[in-house]
């Protein structure tokens, strides 16, 4: 009897620091015993490049640092690099097919950001980005990843690194929009970018005016909408709102006054009248100037001649 309760305690201690051994080889130390000092880039047979490289300093100093790796990795079971098939949930499943092709190692890891912000993730798929990728089928626009950079090292928005914070969101979002063969391919402005830093909210901006709008002002971040589509914030119907969240009882008159479109054609034209106007008036000066000057040494000259003779 003694002896059955001694082995039982036994199999018991044994199974305890089993699980112990697992848990401790799913936190991310496990993984980055090898990781955080692998060095190199790999290609894979799409030709992209992925980097092996986690820094575990800098994981661990990131909001995501307190999660082990397979929390996102999920399909990273026990055994790292040996994944046993079907313990991936079926939503995440799900999702990892439908964005696939975003993704360039882990699909699952890409679509485990649903588990924790689910609300997010969804307006995502639901603005023109992520209709792009799973209607469209294509890899243009943007997902998690595009805005927020590398997923080991994200830091919240506030923080000077993060790419989505108010110093950096225009170049994040300018990456695309400032891309003219990728907006013709979509038929959307190319001149978004270049018309917000010339406007007087992109000018205030750079000066480091912290109330001047960015592109999320005006647009929002992750639920995105087309610009006609009736709940967009730049919607026509919607605009004065939009504005008046900065500018008191904004008119029809005055939302008027920010777009993203180019001059029209007549001031165009009319800039190039009178730059020309300018250029020929100063022609006619510098000319008028050169003629007089040659005419009066051609005076001096016969002057002296007749002096002479
Ligand atoms: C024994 C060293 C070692 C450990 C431990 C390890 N890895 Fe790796 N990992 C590698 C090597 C080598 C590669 C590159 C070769 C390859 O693609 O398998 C790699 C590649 C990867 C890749 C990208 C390519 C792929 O295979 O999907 C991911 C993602 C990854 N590891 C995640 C993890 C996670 C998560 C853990 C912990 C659960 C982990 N690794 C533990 C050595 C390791
Ligand atoms: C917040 C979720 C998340 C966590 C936590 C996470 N990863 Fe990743 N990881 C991803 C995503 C998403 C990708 C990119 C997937 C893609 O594009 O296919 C990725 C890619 C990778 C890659 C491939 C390299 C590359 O350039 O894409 C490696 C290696 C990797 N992770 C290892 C780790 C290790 C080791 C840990 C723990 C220290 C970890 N990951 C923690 C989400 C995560
Ligand atoms: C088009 C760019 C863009 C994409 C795509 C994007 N984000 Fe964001 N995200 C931002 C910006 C900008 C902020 C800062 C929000 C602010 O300033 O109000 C932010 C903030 C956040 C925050 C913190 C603040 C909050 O609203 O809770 C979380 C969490 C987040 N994003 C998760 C995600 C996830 C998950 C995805 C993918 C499903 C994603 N983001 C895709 C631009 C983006
Ligand atoms: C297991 C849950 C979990 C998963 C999975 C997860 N996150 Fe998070 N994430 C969090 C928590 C918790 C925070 C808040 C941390 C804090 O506020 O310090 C956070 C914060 C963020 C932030 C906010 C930074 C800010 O501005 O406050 C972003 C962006 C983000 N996560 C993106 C992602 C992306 C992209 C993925 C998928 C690759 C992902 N998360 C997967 C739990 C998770
Ligand atoms: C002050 C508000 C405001 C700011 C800031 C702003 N936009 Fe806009 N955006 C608008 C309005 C209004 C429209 C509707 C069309 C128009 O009037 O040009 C629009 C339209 C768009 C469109 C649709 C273009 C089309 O015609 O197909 C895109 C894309 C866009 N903006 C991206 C951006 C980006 C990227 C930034 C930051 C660099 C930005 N916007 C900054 C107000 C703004
Ligand atoms: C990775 C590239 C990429 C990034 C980053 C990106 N976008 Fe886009 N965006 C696109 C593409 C591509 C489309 C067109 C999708 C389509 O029509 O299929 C689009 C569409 C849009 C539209 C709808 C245009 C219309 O009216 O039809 C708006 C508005 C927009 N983006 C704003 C933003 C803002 C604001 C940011 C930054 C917070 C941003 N985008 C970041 C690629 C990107
Ligand atoms: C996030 C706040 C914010 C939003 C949203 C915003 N603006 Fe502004 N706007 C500013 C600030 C700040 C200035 C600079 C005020 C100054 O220094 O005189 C400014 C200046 C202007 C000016 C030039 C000077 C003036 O005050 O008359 C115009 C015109 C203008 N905004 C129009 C718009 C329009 C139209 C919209 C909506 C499409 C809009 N703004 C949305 C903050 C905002």
């Amino acid at each position: 009897m003694k002896k059955t309760s001694t082995s039982i305690s036994i199999m018991f201690a044994l199974a305890l620091l089993l699980a112990f051994c697992t848990t401790v080889q799913a936190s991310s130390s496990s993984c980055l015993v090898c990781h955080n000092s692998m060095s190199g880039k790999i290609a894979l047979e799409s030709g992209q490049e992925i980097d092996l490289k986690v820094d575990g300093e800098k994981y661990q100093a990131s909001v995501h640092g307190f999660m082990a790796c397979t929390e996102c990795h999920i399909r990273f079971g026990e055994d790292p690099h040996k994944s046993p098939a079907g313990t991936v949930p079926e939503n995440i499943d799900e999702l990892s097919k439908k964005i696939g092709h975003k993704a360039r190692v882990d699909a699952v890891a890409y679509s485990a950001c649903v588990n924790c912000h689910e609300g997010i993730y969804d307006m995502v798929l639901e603005s023109p980005h992520g209709e792009n990728i799973v209607s469209k089928n294509e890899m243009d626009a943007a997902l998690c990843l595009d805005c927020h950079g590398s997923p080991h090292y994200i830091v919240t928005a506030e923080n000077e690194g993060s790419r989505v914070n108010q110093w950096s969101i225009v170049e994040t979002c300018g990456h695309c929009h400032g891309d003219k063969e990728l907006t013709e391919k979509y038929n959307i402005e190319t001149n978004v970018l270049t018309s917000y830093i010339e406007s007087f909210h992109g000018k205030k901006h750079h000066l480091g005016h912290k109330g001047a709008p960015t592109c999320v002002n005006c647009h929002g971040a992750h639920d995105i909408k087309r610009k006609d589509d009736p709940s967009s914030p730049v919607f026509e119907a919607n605009k004065k709102a939009t504005c008046g969240k900065c500018h008191k009882g904004a008119t029809d008159k005055f939302v008027a006054a920010i777009t993203h479109k180019p001059v029209g054609p007549i001031p165009h034209y009319m800039e190039i009248g009178l730059i020309l106007l300018t250029l020929s008036t100063f022609a006619f000066i510098i000319s008028h100037v050169i003629l007089e000057a040659f005419s009066d040494i051609r005076d001096a000259l016969s002057k002296k001649k007749e002096a002479r003779k």
